[in-house]
């Protein structure tokens, strides 16, 4: 069957055009002049089709009279200009077929605000509604530009792997994979014995494609990945997935600065993008969702974001004039509330923090000279706090090594990657942006949940 989209009848408004279309009606109204009104989505845009179903249609009485939220159908007409308010053209139908039913008893999916926890109930279905059909259009739109930014830039896409053997962060929060019988897991000096599971070796799900994104790096100059990731950090934020997307950009020959200013010039280009073709919905998440986004988009293009150290960022806080709920010193971590205060208090927008402690970061940031700090960034926004973290690496073959070793790691896992550091090293650095993040903080969703199409969060797999 060919079908047009209704997103291209509205584009090219080809009045007079006899098109075929197909989706689901959100609302039927009948009209005493004997005709029916019936609003369809097919998932291409926000607003759908309003279609003029006509007596005369054969199964107007046996069907259309009948159709409810939910039912499937395709109609064939012709384009007309609408007269009506709130759309511009619409369809008159010459045949409508009826596809699917949808009993309304039992259809979960009303012509009413559901609540977004109930909507994460019935994740088969909350696609239909018009928030998630616009996040998930969102979601494809962003992930369209993070391409076209780094395929303009001249950046390899590189495929890293899910299943991995290596733990990059070093956080010990990794999902493991394997194919041993938990009721009968063989055993070797009271451990499980994984030389005889599948992999010969303890395997997990990644949680970053970082580090073989710097091999990559190290052969072919400027690389990304972007793909899932995993996390079994028992976290039950509104900010936190244990299974989220990740776009990680490393570069050769590229120190923090210009790692800093390539996250700058990717999210402006990102969020131009996302008004420039997200129009519709992006509109509706600012008027039902966060008055604010479309104006913070439209500001962030053009505005500069602010760069400071660590320590300074340190003190700006200890001298707040707020309670917080973690204390504050040099040394300790930054929580989501110490970063969205410097960028919704002190500085109204974005902020870039540089420097970190060594002892708060994971192991492969390179040393400062103070032996105290490391080349760390973290991309900070209001409302979410961090988006993007990333770093300059350690490029050092024997500092590496010693940092290894002081956090307690084994030498032996990271050989190959301390052997980059032996052979031809050179300066590289190299960021990892949480889409999903990146995605609340475009629309304005308060919920991690509510961004991805099936969210998986402690005691939570369904779907
Ligand atoms: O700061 P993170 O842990 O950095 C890395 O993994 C580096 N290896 C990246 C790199 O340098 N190539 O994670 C990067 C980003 C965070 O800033 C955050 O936006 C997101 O990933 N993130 C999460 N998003 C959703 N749920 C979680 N549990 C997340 N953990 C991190
Ligand atoms: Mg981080």
């Amino acid at each position: 069957m060919l079908r047009t989209r209704i997103s291209e009848i509205l584009e090219t408004k080809a009045i007079d055009a006899h098109v075929t279309v197909a989706g689901w009606v959100r609302t039927r109204r009948d009209s005493k002049g004997g005709f029916s009104f019936i609003e369809i989505n097919d998932g291409s845009n926000l607003s759908g089709l309003q279609i003029i179903a006509d007596q005369d249609l054969a199964n107007y009485r046996s069907e259309i009279l009948k159709l409810q939220t939910g039912c499937s159908i395709v109609a064939f007409g012709t384009v007309a200009a609408s007269p009506g308010k709130g759309q511009t053209v619409e369809l008159k139908a010459d045949t409508i077929k009826v596809v699917g039913w949808a009993d309304p008893e039992v259809y979960p999916l009303q012509k009413k605000r559901h609540s977004f926890e109930f909507l994460r109930t019935i994740a088969h279905l909350r696609p239909r509604t018009n928030t998630f059909g616009a996040v998930a259009r969102v979601r494809n739109a962003v992930a369209s530009a993070i391409h076209g930014f780094f395929q303009e830039k001249g950046f390899l896409y590189i495929q890293t792997p899910v299943l991995t053997g290596s733990d990059c962060e070093g956080a010990g929060e990794m999902f493991r994979v394997t194919t041993l019988d938990p009721t009968s897991v063989p055993m070797k000096n009271g451990s499980p014995d994984y030389s005889q599971d599948f992999f010969g070796g303890p395997s997990h799900l990644t949680v970053s494609g970082q580090l073989e994104a710097e091999v990559y790096a190290l052969a072919m100059g400027d690389v990304y990945t972007f793909g899932p990731t995993f996390r079994a950090e028992n976290s039950n934020t509104s900010r936190h997935l244990a299974e989220f997307w990740m776009v990680e950009p490393e570069m050769a020959f590229c120190d923090l600065e210009g790692n800093v200013a390539l996250a700058v010039e990717f999210l402006k280009y990102v969020f131009a993008h996302v008004l420039e073709n997200c129009s519709e919905d992006m509109a509706f998440f600012n008027r039902f969702i966060d008055k604010s986004v479309i104006q913070t988009l439209e500001s962030l293009v053009k505005q500069e974001f602010k760069t400071l150290t660590y320590t300074e960022g340190i003190k700006l806080l200890e001298k707040a004039n707020v309670k917080f709920e973690f204390p504050i010193a040099w040394g300790s971590d930054i929580q989501s509330e110490h970063e969205r205060y410097l960028c919704e208090e002190v500085f109204k927008g974005p902020v870039v923090l540089i420097d970190y402690p060594k002892d708060i970061k994971a192991f492969y940031m390179k040393m400062n000279e103070d032996g105290k700090t490391v080349r760390a960034m973290d991309v900070l926004v209001p409302k979410i706090g961090e988006i993007i973290g990333g770093s300059q690496r350690e490029d050092d073959h024997d500092i590496l090594l010693s940092r290894i070793k002081a956090m307690g790691f084994n030498p032996d896992e990271y050989w190959w990657y301390l052997e980059l550091r032996k052979f031809g090293t050179v300066p590289h650095a190299g960021f990892g942006l949480g889409f999903e993040r990146l995605i609340q903080f475009i629309t304005g969703l308060s919920n991690i949940r509510d961004v991805i199409p099936f969210p998986r969060t402690p005691g939570n797999i369904a779907f």
